[in-house]
């Protein structure tokens, strides 16, 4: 069977999957380097999800009042809850100045203060003084930073001669005796296949916010990454942690940035009270966002919700008047008026917590390198594979992502990535032979989805899993709402069993990549629900009901979790880096929140 499928064959130092804000920084990093680079991607570089990022990238620059990075430092390992990785969050946050020079100098289209310098903005938990102050750190192109960093990054690759395959669908990774080769990928317009081995192989494939029916990812934020290395035997860390935004549109799930709380927009109940200034006296809106969809979660819950059902809040910005919203905020204006029918100069926008980020992922050390549990060393580094952005866990943001953090984790670490295969691989010296036994294995899954004859359509497998995910893994959680969830996924999980693809072509054949992304996400599902299940306490994003409080004498560890085909995950763990690189920079210890 496998034998009716021909391989083109292409050999490269580095391959790069995925070309969103990390691949794109990655694949240029490798590209000036002198290494011969193939970025792979499922969609048009500036079309991947980081288009979508709005409100900004954070960098202690102090172009708008003092600021250091080691109080950025500081407010990302509290507002992680102490579970991230401290060496880890103190490069990202001090290379993060030189790393927004670097795009400033790539072309890079930053707003300005009157003297020419990047214009910052606050966001939620971003503070001076570790927490006294608040700190104007997130540099902003108006409100459509990510679109703006993608182009830059685009044009300096093709500059840099980086090789695009555009539109080609990565179907799983090469391994070879516990070493990655590279892998295989499908061109959707001309149907080939493409087996593509390197010296190293870099994930960048993004989250996996498409396991939720409401999310401000886009539809291709599918975890085709986290699939692939799930399906390789190796594990995932962390993936109880899921991000939700305090401001989704209502119905629609399209992100209003926490950019309109930055420029001092505020949310209101129904009784039209600043309900925030209960819950955070002092950071108030601008409190993490952890603690702003709790919060209004509750205020819904408590009956204090808006609208004929009392089911979203309503984010207020119209007193920041015409000129701030068309200079600062323009693309919200028009999603706002497209997807809620909303003026925002003269009504506030209805919003609700909507599923935004994934803080888990691949685990991976400082320098992009994947790791693993092997032999009683949980950073064991997994020979050619390296993951970087949304789809790694670093893990920077440990429990909870500060706003503004993700563009920056996206661009430091393609970088640091870029230097570790600058200093490692050796250029031309990819070894030539093909894992045949691995291709095999990938091209027979390849052909039982593509002829897969059930009774089920592949979306309305995917919606059951949505809404198994959306009720059961949501804000709040309990043991018992995450097993029901458990036992309602595995039955979703067996019927994909029973899936139908109806077009068996090679070419453009779109039910075939729906089926083949959401092969990845039902896996992303499974571990995520598991591994909240069977973290007993509440900590960042992850608020479970009956474990109300955080548990740092048990839980100060990271979850990896495996899963084998038959869908059952494994679960253990690595302790958390408490840590720092320098030995000038103290670790923070954990401390109680108060806001
Ligand atoms: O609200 C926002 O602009 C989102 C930013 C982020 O997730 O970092």
């Amino acid at each position: 069977m496998t034998k009716a499928y021909k391989l083109i064959d292409h050999v490269y130092d580095v391959v790069v999957v995925g070309a969103g804000g990390a691949g794109l920084r990655a694949t240029l990093g490798l590209a000036e380097a002198g290494l011969s680079t193939a970025c792979i991607t499922k969609v048009f570089p500036t079309r991947s999800h980081t288009v979508a990022a709005q409100g900004g990238i954070s960098a202690s620059l102090g172009n708008m009042g003092e600021d250091d990075w080691r109080w950025h430092m500081y407010d990302t390992v509290k507002g992680g809850d102490y579970l991230g990785d401290q060496d880890a969050i103190e490069y990202m946050t001090r290379e993060a100045v030189p790393a927004v020079i670097e795009l400033e100098h790539y072309g890079v289209p930053f707003s300005r203060t009157e003297e020419g310098k990047i214009y910052q903005r606050p966001f939620g938990g971003m503070t001076t003084h570790f927490g006294e102050g608040t700190a104007h750190r997130t540099c902003a192109a108006a409100d459509r930073t990510g679109h703006a960093m993608l182009h830059a990054l685009y044009q300096q690759s093709l500059k840099h001669q980086a090789e695009f395959f555009i539109e080609y669908f990565a179907l799983d990774l090469l391994m070879e005796n516990g070493v990655c080769r590279g892998l295989i990928a499908w061109d959707l317009a001309t149907g080939t296949l493409h087996r593509f081995v390197a010296q190293q192989t870099i994930l960048a494939t993004g989250g996996y916010g498409r396991t939720y029916f409401s999310c401000t990812s886009a539809h291709t934020c599918t975890g085709d990454g986290n699939g692939m290395v799930l399906r390789a035997g190796l594990p995932l860390q962390d993936m109880e942690f899921v991000q939700f935004h305090p401001t989704g549109i209502y119905g629609a799930g399209c992100l209003i940035t926490e950019g309109v709380r930055g420029e001092g927009g505020y949310l209101t109940n129904s009784q039209g009270e600043r309900f925030m200034e209960r819950y955070a006296p002092s950071a108030k809106d601008l409190a993490s966002r952890d603690v702003v969809s709790r919060a209004m979660t509750i205020e819904i819950r408590e009956g204090r919700g808006v609208g004929p059902e009392k089911d979203h809040m309503l984010l207020y910005l119209q007193h920041l008047g015409p000129e701030v919203i068309h200079e600062r905020l323009p693309g919200i204006a028009e999603t706002a008026r497209i997807f809620a029918g909303v003026d925002v100069l003269k009504e506030p926008i209805p919003v609700l917590p909507t599923a935004h980020y994934n803080m888990g992922g691949i685990p991976t050390n400082y320098h992009g390198e994947a790791l693993t549990l092997k032999d009683g060393n949980p950073d064991t580094v997994i020979p050619g594979l390296m993951a970087i952005g949304e789809a790694a866990c670093v893990s920077v943001h440990g429990g909870n992502r500060l706003g503004s953090n993700s563009l920056l984790d996206l661009v430091v670490f393609g970088r640091s990535a870029a230097h570790r295969c600058a200093a490692s691989v050796k250029p031309g010296e990819t070894p030539r032979g093909y894992p045949k036994e691995s291709s095999d294995i990938i091209l027979e899954r390849f052909d039982r989805l593509r002829n897969a004859a059930g009774s089920r359509p592949t979306a309305d497998i995917r919606l059951r899993m949505q809404k198994v995910m959306q009720s059961d893994a949501a804000v709040f959680r309990t043991g018992k709402t995450l097993e029901e969830g458990r036992q309602r996924l595995r039955q979703v999980f067996d019927s994909f069993a029973d899936v139908k693809v109806a077009d068996h072509s090679l070419i453009w054949n779109t039910d075939l990549v729906e089926t083949l992304e959401l092969d990845n996400l039902l896996a992303c599902a499974i571990v995520t629900m598991d591994s909240a299940r069977n973290r007993t306490e509440s900590r960042g994003a992850h608020a479970r009901e009956d474990y109300p409080e955080r548990d740092d004498k048990n839980w100060m560890k990271h979850t990896l979790a495996w899963m084998d085909a038959r869908g059952n995950a494994r679960i253990d763990y690595r302790p958390v880096h408490s840590y720092t690189m320098t030995d000038d920079i103290r670790p923070f210890p954990p401390k109680k929140r108060v806001y």
